[in-house]
């Protein structure tokens, strides 16, 4: 049968992204959606790619992101489309640019910061409000966004020292129905950050009552990932039961040299606690983390590497005992002088890095920092080294799996419907590479940098990156759950 098509990829290996094994086919593409997938010699159309027996794979899907203002800053998002991501998911970490019905502090509290450090993003006094501005100037990635419980106690509470009062958490379960009725997908929380650690499980359970719902999901970067990282993924664990929602570990990692090869145990526990309620989780594959600076967080790592400094922001991209022994001061002192500031603290094993990786159900999310001046490698470069290091050079997994870890698992787990996956009738966002060639080239030395191999990426149908060059469309769009119940 004969048919129009407005793009057709020939000759591709398709990497289908549910985990099955590859095979060959042409690809067509009609308006947003794959029309066919098959043998299209007898079919033609004006737009025609021949990718002679290189890879086509569903866009990647970033499940763990802090791109919230990129979106609208920078949409073209290029350090995203560049390593093949069509969609994000945004709002991580506790931390999301909305709501803030009242003025954000000055300076910002960090690690709000991390999205802003200046406060005049944070201008959107709903979740509503946010997703209309995303709306109305697309960006080129798809987007899936959590309202953040740090965001929420910023916006209600000026003691965050303190628990939520009653009256505060009802304001904050208020802001949450919003954003869910507005097309959230979930909250996460930071309960490990300063403005979060007072907050006890009782208030996380109650600000998240309103997700079930709306099918929501319970995303955290844990209060402890260091000793107390049992504690903690019983207390996230015991917040998903309790609200009757699945629930997302962000990141998942061991942090502290007492605790390397904690993963055996923790990933144990997890595979044990599956069994009985929905758990998903994602990791980075780095074993240096990021985010803003403290010395309690330096004091334990065995490097560490300034991403920026509002103040004196020529020490970006250099080492902390570096920058101390210039300035003639102790490291702790240096810290002072460079607050409020980012770094990369490294302070994780390798083994478990790639224990984590290769757990069946771990996704791949970068945690990448948009806005650092000298950002960690894994904004620019996740899953091109997932792709070229982890899985060719070392050989941690298939391409079947490694695509599978950063397309269909990451749609099913974030409820993405007809993303993910290469089949008929499903939306076109695609990644086109080199399986030879792909690889990160993004290092902690020289942290921005375009990756190799990523041939062409298509969101909804339309071309966004071509051969190292973005191409202006900004078909991006906001996506929601399903509102079926769990
Ligand atoms: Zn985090
Ligand atoms: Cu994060």
């Amino acid at each position: 049968m004969q048919k129009n098509f407005d793009l057709i990829i020939r000759h591709a290996t398709v990497i289908d992204g549910t985990g099955a094994p590859r095979y060959s086919a042409d690809i067509g593409i009609v308006g947003d959606r794959i029309a066919k997938i098959g043998d299209l010699s007898l079919s033609s159309s004006k737009n025609e790619i021949d990718l002679q027996g290189r890879v086509a794979a569903p866009g990647f899907i970033d499940a763990h992101t802090h791109d919230d203002r990129m979106m609208l800053s920078d949409p073209e998002m290029t350090p995203k489309i560049s390593q093949g991501v069509t969609t994000i998911i945004g709002g991580n970490c506790g931390v999301s640019l909305a709501p803030m019905p009242r003025p954000i502090p000055d300076p910002v509290t960090p690690p709000l910061n991390l999205l802003d450090d200046e406060g005049s993003w944070f201008k959107f006094p709903t979740f509503a409000s946010y997703l209309s501005a995303l709306k109305a100037q697309p960006a080129t990635t798809n987007r899936a966004m959590l309202v953040g419980h740090t965001t929420l106690r910023v916006a209600v509470m000026d003691d965050l020292e303190s628990a939520a009062t009653p009256a505060q958490i009802e304001q904050m379960k208020v802001l949450v129905s919003e954003a869910m009725q507005a097309g959230a997908i979930g909250v996460s929380t930071g309960l490990f950050y300063e403005p979060a650690v007072a907050a006890p499980t009782e208030e996380v359970i109650e600000i998240c009552r309103p997700l079930k719902e709306f099918n929501g999901l319970y995303c955290t970067h844990m209060r402890d990932e260091a000793d107390g990282v049992m504690d903690s993924l019983e207390e996230t664990f015991r917040i998903g039961r309790e609200v009757g929602v699945p629930v997302v570990i962000s990141h998942h990692k061991l942090i502290g040299q007492k605790n390397y090869g904690r993963s055996d145990e923790t990933l144990a526990f997890i595979q044990k606690s599956m069994a009985k309620q929905p758990i998903c989780l994602d990791c980075y594959p780095y074993a240096a983390g990021s985010t803003v600076l403290s010395w309690s967080r330096a004091v334990t790592s065995a490097r560490v590497i300034v991403t920026w400094s509002k103040k004196l922001p020529e020490y970006a991209g250099q080492d902390l005992d570096k920058i101390a022994e210039k300035m003639g001061v102790s490291q702790e002192e240096a810290v002072e002088k460079l607050l409020p500031a980012g770094a990369i603290y490294f302070r994780m094993d390798e083994g478990d890095v790639q224990k984590i990786m290769q757990f069946g159900p771990t996704m791949i999310g970068s945690d990448g920092l948009p806005h650092d001046a000298s950002p960690h490698p894994r904004l620019w470069a996740t899953f091109p080294r997932v792709l070229g290091h982890y899985r060719r050079a070392l050989g941690l997994f298939s391409l079947e799996t490694a695509v599978h870890k950063m397309t269909g698992l990451t749609a099913v787990n974030f409820g993405l419907a007809d993303r993910g996956v290469l089949k008929e009738g499903a939306y076109a966002d695609l990644t086109l590479f080199d399986d030879d060639t792909v690889d990160a080239v993004a290092t902690y030395e020289n942290p921005i940098a375009l990756s190799k191999g990523i041939e062409m990426v298509i969101v909804n149908g339309e071309v966004v990156w071509d051969h190292g060059k973005a191409t202006g469309a900004r078909p991006g769009r906001v996506l929601s759950r399903p509102l079926t119940r769990v």
